[in-house]
C-alpha cells in the first residue's frame, strides 16, 4: 500500500485511539476528538483508501439520528461515525468514506458522480501558488508587464466555479482560477495593487497552470494601502484603559461541550465547513427544560461581484461550501478579540495530508453587559426600576483570504437568541486607469476600484420549539381600508397565514408589512389559548441583484428567497448543496422543495437567507470597520409573561438608588 510518507509521519504517535469512541467522549454529539481524527486516518490508511494521490478534504462527525439524541441519557453507549471525504488526483475521482470509529472499521465506500468537486483543501491554496510561481507561463507574462521581481506578485487562487464558458480543455478538471496583486515590498498590502490584465487557471490534479487569460493592461494604483502597525505612525493617545473585571468569575459552567447560562443549555459544536455549531438549546422554565433549536448554523454563504467583465463575473465565492470556515477559523486572543472572563473551546482539525492540528481557543464564550434590559419609573408614586442586560456570547471568527467574518450567537435573560455576523478584513479591489471610473464599484483611493457585491448567508435552524413538530406562520402588519368597518382609517391588523409546504413556505422580508415569521407548536397551547412560538425577526436584508438567469443562480439559488421551510432531513444540512464547488447545474433548496413537501405539525429545518449589501466607501479602506448583520429568534407567546422580571437589580454599590 502506498501511503503518503508525510502521512505515516505523522499518524503514527503516542496517543493510542480509543477501542471506543464512547470512551473519550461525553456526548454523541460532542466534535470528533483529535484521537478520532487519528483512529479515522489509521482507518483510512489500513484499508489502502490513502495513496500518493489521495487528499483528505475533511473528516466530520456524523451526527447520529435526532430519535437517539434525544433518548441519549448521560452512561449510555452511543455511536461514534465519521463521514471523510477524500480527492484522489491520480485518478480524478472523490469519494465519500463512512467510518464506524467505535468498532474500528470502514463502514462504507461511496464514489461521487463524475464532475462532483468536493471543497477546496488548505493546502490547495498554497500548492495552487507554487504551481503558479514555477510556470514558464507566469513568468512570461510577468516580464511583458515589465514585473521583474516575481516574489512581490501576490497570487490569490479563486475558486473557479461553473458557468458554461468553460473551454473544452477545463473539462472534468478540478480548477481554481487565481487572481494578482503586486506588493512594493514583502509586508505592503498587495490589495492595493491590483494586477487584473491576467487570470491564471490552474489544474489542481496535476498542479499545473492550465492557461493565463490575458486581458487589457491597467497601470497599478499608485498609492499604498498598508495597515500594520509598523506603517500607522501617529496613533491616537488619549485612550485609557477599560477592564472588563468579574471579580467572583463569570455567572456559566462548561462540563465538556454543554454550556449553562442562567436558564440557558446548549451544547457547542464544530466542523470544518461551518465552524461553531450550536446543538439542543433549551431553556428551563420554572424547573422545566424547555427546547427550542435542535441544531444551529450558519450553513453556507456566497458573495457575488456585480461587475460584467471577463475577467470578473465568475468571482462569487462560496466561502462555506467551497472554502469550509471552520478550517479557516482563528485562534482567539485574549484582551484583543475578546474581553473579559473567557472561556476557549479548542476543536482539532485534519488536513489534506491526515496530519491532526489542534485548533486554539477557536470559540471564545463569555459574558457581557449590554445596557438595560427593561426599566419602568412611575412619576406619581416615585416607584423606579432599572435592569442591566446580561447577555452570553458564543462567537469564532474566520479569515477567508482578503475577508474576515465574525460569527456571534448571543443568549439574552428575556428568552431571546441573536445571530450577528460582523464584516471587516480587505475588500477585493480592481485597478482604473487614470482618470476612469467604474459603473460597478466605488474608487476607494486613487485608481483603486471596489466592485460592487453582497455577501449573502443562510442561517439552517433545526427547530424544536416545546417540541419536535413545529409549524411556520408568516406574520404581515396590514393597514384596513377606510370604510364602514375602519371608519376613521386607523385600523391595521396583523394577519398570520400558515405556510403549509414548502412551496408556500419559499418567501421574502417586507418592511411595508413588517414581515415576520412565527414558529409554533401546534400542540402545545400556553395559558392564553395561543400555540407556544418562537418569532424569527429579520434584521437588514435585500435580495440578490444580480438576474434570476444569471450563471451564478445555478449554484447560489437558495438568495432567491429570504426563507425557506423544508421537513427536517439530516441528509439536507447545506443551503446549495453539499458540492457547490464547480457544480455544474446546482444543488440545494431549489431542487429540494420541488417536491413541495408538507412542513406543517412536523419536524422542521427553518432556512433563513439574509444580505449585506456592499457598496463600498473610501472609509471601508484599507481596512473595513466592522459591519453587522444578522437576525433574532424571540420568544412569541412561550413564556406566559417578561421572562426577565426575576432579574435582579444592580447592586447598590453600582447603582444610584
Ligand atoms: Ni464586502
Amino acid at each position: 500500500m502506498a501511503i503518503s510518507t508525510d502521512l505515516t509521519h505523522e499518524v503514527v504517535g503516542d496517543a493510542a485511539p480509543p477501542k471506543n469512541g464512547t470512551e473519550a467522549m461525553k456526548h454523541p454529539l460532542d466534535p470528533l476528538s483529535a484521537a478520532e481524527l487519528e483512529a479515522a486516518v489509521r482507518i483510512l490508511a489500513r484499508e489502502e483508501h490513502l495513496g500518493d494521490g489521495v487528499r483528505i478534504v475533511s473528516i466530520n462527525l456524523t451526527e447520529p439520528a435526532k430519535i437517539l439524541v434525544e433518548k441519549y441519557r448521560p452512561g449510555n453507549l452511543f455511536e461514534r461515525k465519521a463521514l471523510a471525504v477524500l480527492v484522489d488526483r491520480a485518478k480524478r475521482a472523490s469519494y465519500e468514506v463512512l467510518l464506524d470509529l467505535a468498532d474500528n472499521r470502514l463502514a462504507s465506500v461511496k464514489q461521487l458522480p463524475a464532475g462532483v468537486q468536493p471543497s477546496i483543501m488548505l493546502d490547495e491554496f498554497s500548492e495552487c501558488e507554487a504551481a503558479v510561481r514555477r510556470s514558464p507561463l507566469f513568468q512570461a507574462q510577468l516580464s511583458k508587464r515589465g514585473l521583474e521581481n516575481a516574489q512581490l506578485v501576490m497570487v490569490e487562487p479563486w475558486s473557479a466555479g461553473m458557468y458554461g464558458t468553460e473551454l473544452p480543455e477545463d473539462g472534468g478538471l478540478r480548477r481554481m482560477r487565481a487572481l494578482c496583486f503586486v506588493r512594493s515590498e514583502e509586508k505592503d498590502n498587495g490589495y492595493a495593487r491590483p494586477l487584473d490584465s491576467m487570470v491564471i487557471v490552474v489544474d489542481l490534479y496535476k498542479m499545473e497552470v492550465i492557461r493565463i487569460e490575458d486581458y487589457e493592461i491597467a497601470p497599478l494604483p499608485p498609492e499604498s494601502g498598508n495597515w500594520a502597525r509598523e506603517y500607522i505612525p501617529n496613533m491616537r493617545k488619549d485612550l485609557k484603559p477599560v477592564d472588563i473585571v468579574q471579580p467572583e468569575g463569570p455567572s456559566f459552567t462548561v462540563d465538556g461541550n454543554e454550556v449553562q447560562w442562567q436558564k440557558w443549555k446548549f451544547r457547542v459544536g464544530f466542523t470544518s465547513r461551518e465552524g461553531l455549531v450550536l446543538h439542543t438549546i433549551g431553556y428551563n422554565d420554572d424547573g422545566v427544560e424547555r427546547p427550542i433549536l435542535y441544531r444551529a448554523s450558519i450553513c453556507e454563504m456566497v458573495v457575488p461581484y456585480g461587475d460584467p467583465g471577463e475577467q470578473y463575473y465568475r468571482k462569487n465565492a462560496f466561502d462555506i461550501g467551497e472554502y469550509g470556515l471552520g478550517m479557516l477559523a482563528n485562534s482567539l486572543a485574549l484582551g484583543c478579540d475578546c474581553l473579559g472572563v473567557i472561556y476557549y473551546f479548542d476543536f482539532p482539525l485534519v488536513d489534506s495530508r491526515g496530519k491532526i492540528t489542534p485548533l486554539k481557543n477557536v470559540v471564545c464564550l463569555h459574558e457581557e453587559d449590554f445596557g438595560i434590559l427593561w426599566k419602568h419609573t412611575d412619576w406619581r408614586t416615585g416607584q423606579s426600576e432599572v435592569r442591566r442586560s446580561r447577555r452570553l456570547s458564543v462567537s469564532f471568527i474566520a479569515t477567508v483570504g482578503n475577508y474576515e467574518y465574525g460569527f456571534y450567537w448571543y443568549f439574552y435573560q428575556d428568552g431571546s437568541i441573536q445571530c450577528e455576523i460582523k464584516l471587516t478584513g480587505i475588500m477585493n479591489t480592481t485597478a482604473l486607469a487614470p482618470g476612469k471610473t467604474s459603473a460597478y464599484g466605488v474608487e476607494v483611493a486613487p485608481q483603486l476600484n471596489a466592485p460592487f457585491h453582497q455577501h449573502i448567508f443562510a442561517a439552517r435552524l433545526v427547530t424544536s420549539v416545546d417540541g419536535p413538530n413545529n409549524s411556520v406562520y408568516e406574520v404581515n402588519s396590514v393597514g384596513v381600508p377606510t370604510g364602514a368597518s375602519n371608519p376613521h382609517g386607523n385600523a391595521f391588523v396583523a394577519e398570520e397565514t400558515l405556510l403549509a409546504t414548502e412551496k408556500e413556505a419559499q418567501r421574502r422580508v417586507n418592511t411595508d408589512t413588517a414581515r415576520f415569521w412565527r414558529v409554533v407548536n401546534p400542540s402545545k397551547k400556553n395559558r392564553l389559548g395561543r400555540p407556544v412560538g418562537y418569532r424569527l425577526v429579520p434584521g437588514e436584508n435585500c435580495p440578490p441583484f444580480v438576474q434570476p438567469d444569471a450563471k451564478i443562480m445555478r449554484r447560489a439559488g437558495f438568495t432567491s428567497n429570504h426563507v425557506w421551510v423544508t421537513p427536517y432531513d439530516p441528509q439536507q444540512r447545506f443551503a446549495a448543496g453539499e458540492y457547490p464547488n464547480q457544480h455544474p447545474t446546482g444543488d440545494g433548496l431549489p431542487f429540494w422543495t420541488q417536491a413541495n413537501r408538507k412542513v406543517d405539525d412536523t419536524e422542521v429545518s427553518l432556512w433563513y437567507v439574509f444580505a449585506h449589501n456592499h457598496v463600498p466607501r473610501p472609509e471601508d479602506w484599507p481596512v473595513m470597520p466592522v459591519g453587522m448583520l444578522g437576525f433574532q429568534f424571540r420568544p412569541d407567546g412561550f413564556f406566559e409573561r417578561s421572562p426577565a422580571m426575576d432579574v435582579p437589580p444592580p447592586p447598590a454599590k453600582t447603582c444610584c438608588h
